[in-house]
């Protein structure tokens, strides 16, 4: 989502504005713009559409100066236009700010500017702020930004200038991310640490309510009193994925990001399985055996892909370590008062770890009294901080908006945990063990998973016409059903719906004709003459059916009209090896729909508003 990105230093600061600007673009944006400052002018330049256009704006009218923000944005308030890209600025043009978050009451708070005699030039929310500050600016920028988020309610990450203190920048946040950056050059300020890569060498991330002061060759960060506030700064390295952040040979980070899951999956369980006591280790989940042994319901709150990764994630936590696991979309969850009683641990799955829904779903659940714990992929990030512990994915950094390697991560490590919780349980060590190298094994399967890419090719060709797809599976692959046609929809804007398999006959089948191909999720299992009965039912109205089925397996090629091979796994794990041909297959109809696959239309990698 919106992204900021400032400088204030020995160098022209337009070049660094663009480059960290370019570094956010995954994370989805419609609109860019810049602004900086040199004594006596501040110099403006903003855009809506992808940065190239912003860059090639600056080729014609160049933003001079060693000091400067700049922002991309999402559009929320308002439509995607120049007028209400970031910076906004005040009526007199010598304060500029850049804002991520959501004022919630911009509408009040407009009203009362208007009433004064304010004319406004955008309708967002965030122009308020620039009137505000400019309503108590008098020489001393910190003092009236303090002033004016006084009255502000909702989220903010901002950064603002002020023409006439030239070199400095204030930021401030609440419930949206900001980091110092300090580098040999100047002082940065960013919305996400990986904008800074190779300019700053140490990071300061603020906490919510602080307020942090910037200049060329200093950096201090107070709280929302100015009172100055110890922080820990830390080299930028530990923050960084451990992954390569470019597409290498790669047509797209999707596809690399598809590619690098026998890898990530090896990451995911390095250093984590022992063979000694047949269980799994994490470092950081911060709970001793005792209080492990003492939970006895678990409540799993993500969004999107994550939430369907905490799909599968209840049915092995309920098999391995029975115990028993909810499921609640973070957006609901947050609002919703469920009773739950003081041994229920609340589990929040996260790739990005600042999704708004499910920091707030967390932070709720802190204020109960539940303990917090986070699968997180982003290190560092809001949610791995404020969690009472957690694991991380190590899956390196996620770049496509279309989430492929943080969901078989978390999956993997999900079974982990549940493998660790089974053995304070009723697991055997013959059992633990078993599990252990049934996920060591996975990597390769993984790997031979990969080589159907060539039939999901041949399978893509022949349905990218298709306007309506459905998915089924049943039991650990129905979570994977509505994962593969939310990849499907999400990248290709092809209607796609997931439902368990034997659920289609109490409403879905009604869709199903020769134009609405069943993506059938069937490789042998307990359940297998189960879904064979479903694919017949579709088979007997017409519908083509494409299966996801275990190499060489005769009774699924008698009934598919196609067929894509995957190796055999035990059932726990086939959400894993399942996922790879569906990934693929959304990649590959996209591309023949002509999307943009790592930037599709409307979305953002990680979704910092309600
Ligand atoms: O960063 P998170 O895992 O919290 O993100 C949750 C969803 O926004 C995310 O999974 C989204 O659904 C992806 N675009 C799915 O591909």
């Amino acid at each position: 989502m919106c992204g900021i990105v400032g400088f204030t230093g020995r160098r022209e600061a337009s070049p660094i504005l663009l480059e960290g600007l370019r570094r956010l673009e995954y994370r989805g944006y419609d609109s860019a713009g810049l602004v900086t400052g040199t004594g006596n002018e501040l110099h403006l330049r903003k855009k809506a559409g992808r940065l190239a256009e912003l860059a090639k704006h600056l080729g014609m009218h160049p933003a001079p100066g060693c000091h400067g923000i700049s922002h991309t944005r999402w559009a929320t308030h308002g439509g995607a236009t120049d007028r209400n890209s970031h910076p906004h600025l005040n009526e007199r043009n010598d304060i500029a700010l850049v804002h991520n978050g959501v004022i919630e009451n911009f509408a009040a708070l407009k009203h009362q500017l208007q009433s004064a005699g304010v004319r406004f030039r955008s309708d967002t929310d965030t122009e308020v702020l620039a009137h505000l500050i400019s309503h108590y600016y008098h020489g001393d920028l910190a003092t009236a930004v303090r002033q004016a988020l006084a009255l502000v309610k909702g989220t903010y990450g901002i950064a603002v200038i002020a023409k006439a203190e030239p070199g400095l920048i204030v930021g401030a946040r609440l419930g949206s991310p900001l980091v110092v950056g300090v580098g040999e050059d100047g002082t940065y300020l960013a919305s996400d640490a990986n904008a800074l890569a190779g300019f700053a060498d140490k990071v300061v991330y603020l906490a919510d309510r602080q307020i942090c002061t910037l200049t060329e060759t200093d950096w201090e960060i107070r709280d929302q009193d100015l009172a100055p506030v110890s922080v820990s700064v830390a080299d930028i390295g530990n923050f960084l994925g451990n992954g390569d952040a470019e597409k290498g040979d790669f047509p797209h980070y999707m596809l690399k990001e598809i590619y690098e899951q026998p890898e990530s999956l090896a990451n995911a369980m390095r250093g984590r399985l022992a063979n000694d006591d047949a269980t799994a280790h994490f470092g950081g989940l911060n709970l001793s055996a005792q209080q492990l042994r003492q939970i006895d319901r678990v409540v799993m709150t993500a969004c999107g892909t994550s939430y369907h990764a905490a799909m599968v994630g209840e049915y092995l936590f309920e098999e391995l370590a029975r115990v028993p696991v909810e499921v609640e979309y973070a957006s609901e969850f947050r609002y919703r008062n469920p009773p739950m009683d003081r041994s229920t641990v609340v589990l929040a799955l996260t790739q990005s770890g600042e999704t708004a829904d499910t920091l707030a779903a967390l932070r709720e659940s802190k204020r109960m009294g539940h303990t917090t714990l986070a699968i997180c992929n982003a290190v560092a990030s809001s949610i791995a901080r404020e969690a009472d512990g957690g694991v991380y994915l190590y899956a390196g950094p996620e770049i496509g908006v279309a989430s492929t390697k943080a969901f078989t991560s978390q999956v993997c490590v999900l079974t982990m945990i549940a493998l660790y919780l089974g053995r304070t349980r009723h697991l055997s060590s013959a059992q633990g063990q078993k599990i252990i190298d049934d996920l060591q094994a996975i990597p390769d399967a993984v790997r031979k998973a990969l080589e159907c890419h060539d039939h999901v090719n041949r399978v893509a060709a022949k349905y990218a016409d298709a306007r309506n797809v459905l998915y089924l599976g049943r039991q650990y692959l129905y979570p994977v059903a509505l994962e593969g046609s939310l990849k499907l929809k999400e990248i290709s804007y092809i209607h796609a719906e997931g439902y368990p398999a034997a659920e289609m006959k109490h409403g879905p089948i009604a869709l199903v004709d020769e134009n609405t191909p069943s993506v059938f999720l069937v490789p042998r299992g307990n359940v297998f003459d189960k879904v064979m009965s479903n694919m017949q039912e579709i088979k007997a109205r017409g519908g083509p059916v494409i299966a996801i089925a275990s190499a060489g397996d005769r009774e699924v090629s008698a009934v598919a009209d196609d067929v894509i091979p995957i190796p055999d796994v035990p059932e726990y794990l086939q959400p894993i090896v399942t996922a790879i041909p569906l990934q693929l297959l959304a990649y590959e109809i996209a591309l023949l729909c002509g999307c943009d696959v790592d930037k599709p239309r409307n979305l953002a990698k990680s979704v910092t508003v309600e």
